[in-house]
């Protein structure tokens, strides 16, 4: 590995998907004069984001309101969601929609030129905006061609950061980062640092998440004494192809699919998420209800379906079948056309003429780097924003195309508040910072490319045994054996992980030693989510405990926080009070009996 090089900045951004792009740009635009450093482990087009199909929620049409996204987004969450940051994303969401319009966001549109938007889960009215289901790869090409406007935006891609730099007096003044194409560890400096790296689905195996989401930045602050927040709360997404996991948008259920079992029977009229309505009924589908229920029903449906051996057994897992022929050709071409092409390619399946099976596959980590209602975490300097980050608007369950949204809000938010923080802030002391980048450019050196140790453990036997043990552990239905036992395995793989070897010790990309970091990552990650879910003995949200089986607001109406111990020993669990204004928490109804008058609801 090269020696370390020092770079200096006034903010840095950790990630390029959406959020960080959109922070880069609100910070180059609250300070044409500062210097913004956007340091993501992949060429920003290749971030997470550009997967994302079915589109972003944000009030538009004249019968939808702000107050109903605030009560479905609070209600989706079982009362976990702090409602002051909910509502300031719902009031910001459509000011951001429109922005991202005007920097080349193609959003369909109805026959009268006015943005389309459908249903989706859990949402009272249509207000998901959507640019066919191709729709996060349109949202960050704008947001990366609008960075390129900017001469004050400079790009660190494919640099892996590793470490966050701490100073003196506790505040972090940027991060140390590995250059992947020459193995060169350097300090990349500045006066606020914003984390935006995504979520952690690869913690488990069956995943819609690509292979780059591994937690690295909630590991970094967890490491820098950060409380990672909520971590218990991991969404399954109802439809996702077997074999692969690849997402089949919740768009094709708000276009009019439906979910039957192997007797081809609807079943989810079974589980109190409203009646069944014909398929061929016009008033199809029937919002918030059924297969526009919440995605945690939903998958806790499948799995009940699947004890009751109403599923059907495939070579790669239970299914069910998503059953779009009602549809159409021409409406899933205009509509869905990814779904289409995703089902042929992956699963040899045209969704025209034959149903899709699909199964609940983890899509998004819910809880995150504690920050508060400015995007800033308990260390001075240091934000985070997007699914990395726990704000918290999506308590136990997120709504499907919130984050999304999510994303543009708090990315901007979080780049304003930085830039103020650096502005207010100038000062810091560049040897020391440099000092600690050496250092981890020592660390990586001594554990990774010491070539007398042989015959260590194998990067793919210790990630292969996690997998086992979050899917057998912390999966949909949890309890107090299976979450211990994945506890006891992660410390296990905790401790051998030091004793990794690698094959390769070239400098030049070299994808072993990223695999080995980023698999220290999901062990911290996957540390804080099972012990945070041991403790939490209530069932809330995607978090069910079938030895705790009711929600209990006595109790557990309030935030885990799981802190780091550097000693090794598990973490420690606090809890903070959740954020209540004025949605006090209720009974989470689905269905005729939501809250929805009969009308409203088809
Ligand atoms: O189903 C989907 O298109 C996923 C959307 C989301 O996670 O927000």
């Amino acid at each position: 590995m090269a020696h370390g090089t020092t770079h200096e900045h006034d903010v840095i951004i950790i990630g390029g998907g959406g959020a960080g792009l959109r922070a880069s740009i609100a910070i180059a635009q609250e300070n044409p004069d500062f210097s913004v450093a956007c340091v993501s482990k992949v060429y920003p087009m290749r971030s997470h984001t550009v997967t994302a199909e079915g589109g972003a929620a944000a009030k538009i049409k004249p019968n939808d309101s702000l107050e109903d996204h605030i009560y479905d987004t609070i209600s989706g969450a079982d009362w976990l969601a702090d409602q002051d940051a909910v509502e300031y994303f719902v009031n910001e969401a459509p000011t951001e929609m429109i922005q991202l319009e005007h920097w080349g966001c193609p959003w369909s549109r109805e026959p009268d030129g006015s943005v389309a938007v459908r249903p989706f889960g859990g949402m009272k009215i249509e207000r998901t905006w959507f640019a066919a289901d191709k729709t996060g790869f349109h949202m960050l090409h704008s947001l990366f061609q609008t960075t390129l406007k900017y001469g004050n935006i400079v790009r660190y891609d494919e640099h892996f950061a590793t470490r966050l730099l701490i100073d003196g007096n506790g505040r972090c003044r940027g991060c140390a980062a590995i250059e992947l194409r020459t193995g060169t560890v350097r300090a990349i400096l500045g006066k606020a640092v914003i984390i935006c790296t995504g979520g952690a689905g690869r913690v488990f195996p069956f995943t819609t998440n690509g292979s780059i989401k591994t937690g690295d930045g909630m590991s970094m602050a967890y490491r820098a004494g950060v409380a990672l927040k909520d971590m218990e709360f991991i969404q399954y997404h109802p439809t996702g192809l077997p074999g692969t996991g690849i997402l089949i948008t919740e768009a094709s259920r708000g276009e009019g699919g439906i979910l039957v079992n192997k007797d081809g029977y609807r079943y989810l009229q079974d589980y109190e998420l409203g009646e069944a309505l014909d398929v061929s009924d016009p008033r199809h589908p029937q919002k918030r209800a059924m297969e526009l229920g919440p995605r945690d029903r939903l998958s806790q449906c499948f799995i009940k379906e699947r004890w009751a051996g109403r599923t059907i057994e495939t070579k790669d897992g239970h299914v069910v079948h998503l059953d779009l022929r009602h549809l159409g050709e021409a409406k899933i071409d205009k509509k869905i056309p990814f779904v289409r092409e995703l089902s042929r390619n992956y699963a040899g399946i045209d969704p025209v003429y034959k149903p899709i099976p699909v199964r609940p596959v983890v899509h998004y980590v819910m809880g995150g780097i504690d920050v508060d209602s400015n995007s800033a975490t308990s260390v001075p300097g240091l934000y985070a924003a997007g699914e990395c980050a726990c704000v918290s608007i999506n308590g136990a369950n997120r709504l499907g195309s919130n984050s999304l949204t999510e994303l543009l809000v708090f990315g901007a938010q979080a780049g304003r508040h930085a830039a103020r923080f650096a502005m207010d802030n100038p000062d810091y002391d560049v040897p020391d910072l440099e000092a600690q980048a050496e250092d981890e450019g020592a660390r990586i050196r001594r554990a990774w490319f010491d070539t007398s140790r042989k015959d260590g453990e194998r990067i793919v036997t210790l990630r292969t045994e996690l997998h086992e043990a979050m899917e057998d552990g912390a999966g949909i239905y949890r309890n107090a054996d299976s979450l211990q036992a994945a506890c006891e395995t992660i410390a296990d793989l905790h401790e051998r992980y030091r004793n990794v070897t690698l094959d390769d010790h070239t400098n030049s990309f070299n994808t072993e030693l990223t695999a080995a970091l980023e698999l220290g990552s999901l062990l911290d990650v996957a540390e804080a989510m099972a012990h945070s879910a041991v403790e939490r003995t209530e069932s809330r949200g995607s978090h069910q405990r079938l030895d705790h089986t009711e929600r209990n607001d006595d109790d557990f109406l309030a935030h885990s926080m799981a802190f780091h111990q550097n000693d090794g020993s598990p973490p420690r669990i606090e809890y903070k009070p959740v954020t209540i204004t004025k949605w006090p928490p209720g009974a989470r109804t689905y269905g005729a009996g939501s809250g929805l008058k009969k009308s409203e609801s088809t």
